[in-house]
Order: structure tokens, then C-alpha cells, then sequence
């Protein structure tokens, strides 16, 4: 397991303010558009941007007044649990609560309530339509890695057998609704950024190393996909020191996470103005939802 518990190294619990803030969503606007007639290339004409998912008959309408992060979790056992571990054929052991003993299960129960809005009940249909012929991707570590997995067990119950399918990509694992042709995947990147921990199965290594200013053996599989939803977080409080290295590739110095992880995330957000373009691509993060 890559889980630490937090309380465990106090030291470095200023981090958890930024991990929540790297918790970024990129989504193309092509997702909302269908008036890009070439979609690899992303172009579409900046007339075109009228996102149905920002129309006045969606919740994401009213987002401007409604920061959806300011809230809190309220127990609903009328509309939760939106799926039942066991209708999911699809989540790994470790994820299976129930089927590990675990004796309560009001925990599946909680829906987050923001202060200023409802948000709508998940739709598994309306997702897979707006994903028609697209890739939605979660990139990250085994957090990362739980909400690719809920989201496909969200999905495919919606989905008859035989007509969806998961199988494994070197780093990835891939999840496809053949009707809708919709892909979701998972991609494993516990740092973002090049490690010695990106073998997508025997990454745990206690010699950690973690490649600050290289990204492009990620991020080449990136690349066109319509939406991108990144975290990091828990692989970089293993000790409050991390070695890596920055600039020249085999000087490994010692250096303080925090300081480790805004270089990486500087590394992540340069890839990300250089390959997003802001006239037809959105990106929503905290800031969006104020
Ligand atoms: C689609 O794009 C074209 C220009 O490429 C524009 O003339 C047209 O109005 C757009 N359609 C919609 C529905 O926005
Ligand atoms: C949007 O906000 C209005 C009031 O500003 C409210 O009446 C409406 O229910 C909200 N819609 C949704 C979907 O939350
Ligand atoms: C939900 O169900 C549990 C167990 O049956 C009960 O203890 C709890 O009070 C219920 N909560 C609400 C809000 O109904
Ligand atoms: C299926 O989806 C992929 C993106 O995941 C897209 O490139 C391809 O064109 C789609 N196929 C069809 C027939 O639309
Ligand atoms: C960094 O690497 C050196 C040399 O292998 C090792 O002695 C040191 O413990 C490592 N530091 C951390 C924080 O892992």
C-alpha cells in the first residue's frame, strides 16, 4: 500500500493546502463542443464557445455563485450509496471494503452538500453521452487511482455486458463503453513528474528519485486527450526530504518536499501552458469555483 497516514509526518503537513490545490481538472472545451470538425488538432472556432454544460439548464450555470468546494458532508441514505460494491466488477482488492470485513458501511452514505447550491444526482447516461467519442483521463497515484475506479464503477452500471471492457496499457489501465465509445483511463504517475516509481506494478521503492524538470515520458501519453484530471500527493510525504534531481540529470541533491514539489508542479504547469491552448481548452481549478 502507498497510503501514509498524515498525522504520522507532522512535519510535512503544510503540503496538504497545495495537494488539495493541485487537484486540477483540464478539460478541452472540445468536450463541450460539437462544432470542432478536427479534434486532435483541437481547433474550433472561438464563435462556437457555448458550452452546453454552462447552459441555464445546469447546475455549472450557476458556478459563479456558487463555490461548490465551501460545503459540507451530510449523510444521505435515500440516494446513497450510488453503486453497491458488489454490482462492481471492476475494483482491484484493496479497494473492496466490504468484501475485506469491513463491518460498518454507513460510510458509503455521505453526499457533499455545498453551502450555496444542490448538485445534480450523478447521471451515468448523461456522462457517457458528454464522453461520446472521447477520453477522460485521471493521472496521478493510488488516491488517483480509487477515484478512476469509482468513476468506472459509476459508469458501467449503466452498461450491458459485452459491450464494455477494461484491460491494462503499460502505466495505464483502460476502461471503454463500446456504444458511446467513450474511454476512461488511469493513468499512474504517483509524482507527475519521472520517478523510480512509475513501473505501473512494482513501484514500491523506498530509494526514492524523483526526476523534477522531466516530464515528457508522461506527458506524451497526454497528449489529445479531451479531459485531464491530475492529483499527487501522497508518494511525496514519505520523509520530509526527497532526493531528486533538476537540471542536470545525474546530480541527485537532497531536497526539502515542499520545495521538491512546487519545482515539479512548476514542471507539470509549464507543460501545461505549452500544450493547452486557453482559446479553446478550459481549465478549472479551486479558483474557478470562488
Ligand atoms: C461552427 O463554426 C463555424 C466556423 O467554423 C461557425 O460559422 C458556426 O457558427 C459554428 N456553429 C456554431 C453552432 O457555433
Ligand atoms: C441556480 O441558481 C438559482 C438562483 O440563483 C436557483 O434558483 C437554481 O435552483 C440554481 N440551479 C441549480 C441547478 O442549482
Ligand atoms: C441512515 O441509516 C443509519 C443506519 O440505518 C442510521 O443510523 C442513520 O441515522 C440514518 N441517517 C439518516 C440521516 O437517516
Ligand atoms: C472514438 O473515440 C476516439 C477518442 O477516444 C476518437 O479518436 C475516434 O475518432 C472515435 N471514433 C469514432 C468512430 O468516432
Ligand atoms: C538520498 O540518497 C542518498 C544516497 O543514496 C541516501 O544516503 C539518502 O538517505 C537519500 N535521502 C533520502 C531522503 O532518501
Amino acid at each position: 500500500m502507498t497510503m501514509l497516514s498524515v498525522s504520522s509526518v507532522p512535519r510535512v503537513l503544510s503540503l496538504f493546502p497545495l495537494a488539495l490545490a493541485s487537484l486540477v481538472v483540464v478539460g478541452t472545451v472540445r468536450l463541450f463542443l460539437e462544432n470542432c470538425s478536427h479534434p486532435e488538432k483541437i481547433i474550433c472556432h472561438s464563435s462556437a464557445i457555448e458550452p452546453p454544460l454552462f447552459s441555464s439548464t445546469n447546475f455549472l450555470s450557476n458556478w459563479s455563485q456558487c463555490n461548490i468546494y465551501d460545503g459540507k458532508w451530510v449523510l444521505d441514505n435515500a440516494s446513497r450509496p450510488l453503486y453497491k460494491e458488489e454490482d462492481c466488477p471492476y475494483l482491484a482488492n484493496q479497494v473492496t471494503c466490504q468484501r475485506n470485513g469491513r463491518p460498518d458501511s454507513l460510510y458509503q452514505n455521505w453526499r457533499w452538500q455545498p453551502n450555496g447550491c444542490t448538485l445534480p444526482r450523478f447521471d451515468a447516461r448523461k456522462l457517457l453521452e458528454i464522453l461520446r467519442n472521447k477520453r477522460l483521463m485521471f493521472i496521478g497515484d493510488s488516491i488517483q487511482r480509487s477515484q478512476f475506479q469509482s468513476m468506472v464503477c459509476l459508469l458501467q452500471s449503466v452498461i450491458p455486458d459485452g459491450k464494455k471492457s477494461i484491460h491494462r496499457a503499460p502505466s495505464m489501465k483502460i476502461f471503454k463503453a463500446e456504444d458511446f465509445n467513450a474511454t476512461v483511463v488511469f493513468y499512474w504517475a504517483p509524482f507527475i513528474v519521472e520517478s523510480n516509481s512509475d513501473h505501473a506494478v512494482k513501484h514500491t521503492v523506498h530509494k526514492r528519485l524523483v526526476k523534477l524538470d522531466s516530464i515528457e515520458k508522461h506527458s506524451q501519453h497526454w497528449k489529445g486527450v479531451d479531459v485531464l484530471v491530475f492529483e499527487s500527493y501522497v508518494w511525496w510525504m514519505y520523509s520530509p526530504l526527497i532526493n531528486a534531481t533538476n537540471g542536470t540529470p545525474y546530480i541527485v541533491e537532497e531536497y526539502k518536499v515542499t520545495t521538491a514539489y512546487e519545482l515539479a508542479l512548476r514542471t507539470w504547469a509549464n507543460w501545461i501552458d505549452t500544450n493547452i491552448n486557453p482559446q479553446t481548452q478550459k481549465e478549472l481549478g479551486m479558483e474557478d469555483w470562488k
